[in-house]
């Protein structure tokens, strides 16, 4: 029966063989996969990372700016934030994506590097109302093939659920603008806080960064309604952290992980490998979710 399976996934899945994906245990994502096919789109739930995994990490050889990076704009900060931004992004990214550090020995410096951004923001007086248009000035931009993914979930009534140590006000404004924000969207991540004129004056809630999802996952995702009783999960990160996203999910049977390796590939390579059931390497599209979601729902 197994050899059938494996023989449909090469036959349905075809993206599966592109030269970007990576698999430490292919019989082991046919069978999750299978499974999933069998239980449907009912009791599927789909969770997401989103900065470099529903945005693109880089177009035309540039950097594609993350939730934080669109906010480096005239109309919202000045230029001595700008700068300042920059020097902690030069100090702390490297530290983010450091394959000899673990994510304990990260953490303090994440903390460290979130908390320093958001005061200089809160410093900066930001406007509510000028959010939008600081999106529409940027160059961010969500991963190829991103409107079958996001119509497709809302089509099958699949929650998504985008966990994202980003800023969620902006986060929700790039998906507005792309006209992907539907009602099957649910997000968990850093809000502003403005007050009644309408100007920045702190974050809401517990501060979550790249390797603190899990306690997120326990508190917020847990408790969201629309995912109770929906036990297979279709995971996407580009961070180890990311993998916790899944943590919160009450007796989860089917879980299927894909990583974006995007930065420090040769690096990293075997430590994605070993945590995510597919890597892809340096792809900048949702080809191969895509293609696994149409089969399973
Ligand atoms: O959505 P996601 O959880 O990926 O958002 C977090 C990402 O934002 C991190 O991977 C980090 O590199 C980036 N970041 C940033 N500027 C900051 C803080 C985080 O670009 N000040
Ligand atoms: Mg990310």
């Amino acid at each position: 029966v197994l050899a059938i399976w494996h023989q449909l996934i090469k036959t349905e899945i075809p993206e599966l063989a592109k030269g970007s994906v990576l698999m430490r245990e292919r019989s082991r994502v046919e069978e999750t996969i299978n499974a999933m096919q069998r239980a449907g789109a009912g009791n599927l739930q789909v969770i997401s990372d989103f900065d470099m995994t529903l945005t693109r990490f880089a177009h035309n050889g540039k950097r594609v700016p993350t939730t934080h990076n669109i906010l480096d704009n005239r109309l919202l900060i000045n230029e001595d934030c700008t700068l300042k931004m920059r020097e902690l992004l030069n100090t702390y990214y490297p530290i983010e994506i450091d394959a000899s550090r673990s994510a304990e020995e990260k953490l303090p410096f994440m903390v460290e590097w979130w908390t320093k951004v958001h005061e200089l923001l809160i410093q900066q007086k930001i406007r509510k109302d000028m959010l939008a248009q600081a999106v529409k000035e940027s160059n961010t931009m969500l991963r190829d093939g991103y409107k079958v993914f996001f119509e497709h979930l809302s089509e099958h009534q699949v929650p998504l659920l985008i966990f994202s140590a980003g800023v969620g006000d902006v986060l929700e404004e790039v998906i507005r603008q792309n006209h992907v924000f539907h009602p099957n969207v649910h997000i968990i991540s850093n809000y502003m806080d403005f007050d009644q004129t309408g100007v920045l004056q702190a974050f809401k809630g517990q501060l979550i960064h790249t390797f603190n999802k899990r306690e997120g996952a326990l508190s917020h995702a847990a408790g969201l309604r629309e995912l109770q009783g929906r036990p297979n999960v279709l995971l996407l990160g580009d961070s180890l952290g990311d993998l916790t996203m899944a943590d919160g999910v009450s007796e989860p049977q089917n879980i299927l992980t894909i990583g974006f390796l995007n930065d420090q590939v040769e690096e990293r390579k075997e430590s994605y490998i070993n945590s995510f059931d597919i890597v892809l390497v340096k792809d900048e599209t949702m080809d191969v979710q895509n293609a696994i979601l149409r089969f399973i729902t």
